[in-house]
């Protein structure tokens, strides 16, 4: 899936990665990472809150907000900057963010099935729609 995603990901594309502790988030934006041609380490910015990539000329920011408490300090940590037309911007737990975050084009909720995953995707913009376009081809 995300190899899937990768093929059809351009930039200025904001991407939510909903779902509980262990849902598989992190491990989709590792594949889609992968699927982009990453071959180096893909770690859960749950720390670091935000994690850059720079693949062949596609910016990738993959954040995490699990930890983020006061959605006010975005604006401080100028995490906004990141959230522009030449980036694609992966985000876990964008609902800890709430009311401070660009709103998504494409939204992916993640449940445990088993010892597998599922997951569901909708788009909510033009853009996202197209992305979505293209992944079905
Ligand atoms: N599609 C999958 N199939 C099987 N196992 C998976 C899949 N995706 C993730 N896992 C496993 O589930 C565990 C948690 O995955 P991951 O860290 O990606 O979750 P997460 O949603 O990012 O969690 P968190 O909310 O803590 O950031 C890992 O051990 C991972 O290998
Ligand atoms: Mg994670």
């Amino acid at each position: 899936m995300g190899a899937a995603l990768a093929r059809c990901l351009k930039p200025g594309l904001v991407v939510y990665l909903s779902g509980e502790l262990g849902a598989g988030k992190t491990t989709l934006a590792r594949g889609i990472l992968r699927g982009l041609g990453y071959t180096g380490k893909v770690k859960s910015p749950s720390f670091a809150l935000v994690e850059l990539y720079k693949v062949s000329r596609l910016y990738l920011y993959h954040f995490d907000f699990y930890r983020f408490t006061d959605s006010r300090e975005l604006g401080d940590a100028g995490f906004r900057d990141y959230f522009n037309p030449d980036a694609v911007c992966l985000v876990e737990w964008p609902e800890k963010a709430a009311g401070a975050l660009p709103a998504a084009d494409i939204r992916i909720g993640m449940k445990v099935a088993g010892s597998g995953r599922q997951a569901e995707i909708d788009a909510d913009t033009e853009t996202g729609r197209l992305c979505l376009e293209r992944l079905e081809h």
